[in-house]
């Protein structure tokens, strides 16, 4: 099969290494790519955002699958003029993507469906902001309604600080916090039948312990030792497949990947956000311990098929994956510095370690130079988070990027916790 993923981020270099791992995959093209998808895939100068110039491709590429990766696409309408011209495409309808695309409408279709999330007020009138921040008080959450790429909400203290982000959107949700460690639950689906993946945690502050704005996500790792393993069934009856049956039921049916960003409280599972993509850098932990081949996956979502698709298979292995982002991201990045050590990486720690591309390019002279925010995602894999941290943050320590930032306490806790638990069952 030839496939053609849209995008260039670490998400699509991760979905792309394992596309090119699956044996059915005859041929992989990427737009636009970056400067490590373009080691994997054949690299097209499209604008992602083109709809008409995406299907052109697609067609001209004979493509059987098209992927889109990023939300501003599915959004859109990519996927519907792939769709239109009766090639197999992995992303839901521009409609079906306001899921994510709007925070209100998300929180219409969970009220429907009956899906645990916080209480909300959309907000449009300064009066009704002040309304709803006196209503829910301390700590204020606050989120822009449109897309924002992870940095349209405020979570703060600070009520002067909460007033003035929702005064600079034009519509905004203001809901209840919600209390409890975060998951990244993601799901292929048809339409109609639902395939969830494993869980995965992300780490959405800036810096060292949670400290520092909101960002697309500065690492990731999973399995979650401390979930409960009822989790994802309960996640399944309780969010995804009410989720996937009320948009049927509304004739426009989701299919792709559902992201489901939950909070586990004290009072129950309940929805921070749904996302209607593959998460990034949660996609690159999540891919690294699928052993179903990828392709086939993809386009039994996209061609209506999942129902007869055996069950997923997964490695026993542990994956981390901790980014490396620009001077001044996520506030306004640096780009245009040169990376050095990746071949290192490559010759010292593959394949248990290994670094995708986000922002970056080649330059003329085939120098790696930073082309975005968040610029590396650095991968590993181990028997346990311990083993499959070290092996990430030493591949981490041979890369240099003026300037650069990185968190050095990605799975820190939990890697902790769970070598703590094997030494009390071994005692
Ligand atoms: P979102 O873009 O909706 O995922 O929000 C980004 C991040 O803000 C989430 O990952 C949470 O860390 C935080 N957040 C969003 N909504 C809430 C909430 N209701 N309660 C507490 N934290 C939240
Ligand atoms: N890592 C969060 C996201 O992909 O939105």
């Amino acid at each position: 099969m030839k496939v053609l993923v849209i995008g260039g981020g670490a998400r699509e270099h991760a979905l792309c290494r394992s596309l090119s791992l699956d044996p059915d995959v005859t041929a992989l093209h990427c737009a636009p790519g970056n400067a490590g998808i373009a080691e994997v895939a054949e690299l097209h100068g499209v604008n992602a955002l083109d709809g008409a110039a995406v299907a052109d491709l697609a067609a001209g590429l004979q493509a059987d699958l098209v992927v889109v990766g990023p939300e501003a696409p599915l959004v859109a309408g990519v996927a519907d003029a792939v769709r239109e011209r009766g090639i197999p495409v992995f992303g839901p309808s521009a409609e079906a993507a306001q899921l994510e695309g709007s925070k209100a409408f998300a929180k219409d279709v969970m009220a429907a469906a009956a899906v645990p999330t916080a209480r909300s007020y959309v907000c449009t009138t300064p009066a009704e902001i002040d309304e709803a921040l006196d209503a829910f008080g301390a700590p204020y959450v606050v989120k822009d309604d449109g897309l924002a790429a992870g940095k349209g909400v405020v979570v703060t203290e600070d009520v002067e600080a909460a007033r003035a982000h929702a005064l600079a959107c034009d519509r905004v949700v203001i809901e209840e916090f919600l209390d409890g460690p975060e998951v990244s639950l993601f799901a292929i689906t048809d339409g109609e039948s639902v395939v969830p993946l494993q869980p995965a945690q992300d780490f959405k502050r800036a810096y060292d312990g949670d400290q520092g704005p909101n960002t697309g996500g500065m690492g990731a790792y999973s399995p979650l030792p401390w979930a409960d393993p009822k989790l994802v069934d309960e996640v399944m009856a309780t969010v995804l497949q009410p989720t996937v049956d009320e948009l049927h039921r509304r004739g426009t049916p989701f299919s792709g990947l559902l992201y489901a960003g939950l909070a586990i409280t004290s009072r129950g599972v309940r929805v921070i956000e749904f996302n209607a993509r593959f998460g990034d850098p949660e996609t690159q932990v999540v891919l690294a311990r699928l052993q179903t081949p990828l392709g086939g996956l993809l386009l039994a979502a996209a061609t209506g098929n999942l129902a007869a698709l055996p069950p997923l298979r997964w490695r026993d292995d542990a994956a981390v994956t901790v980014v490396i982002a620009s001077h001044n991201y996520p506030d306004t990045p640096r780009t245009g510095d040169p990376i050095e050590g990746l071949a290192d990486v490559v010759a010292q720690d593959a394949p248990d370690a290994y670094v995708l591309h986000a922002g970056t390019r080649r330059d003329d002279s085939g120098a790696v130079l930073s082309a975005g925010g968040r610029v590396l995602s650095v991968t590993a894999t181990g028997a346990d988070l311990t083993t499959a941290r070290q092996r990430a943050y030493r591949a981490v320590g041979r890369i240099s990027l003026d300037g650069s930032q990185h968190r050095t306490d990605i799975a820190a806790k939990v890697a902790d916790q769970a070598a703590e638990a094997t030494e009390t069952r071994g005692a």
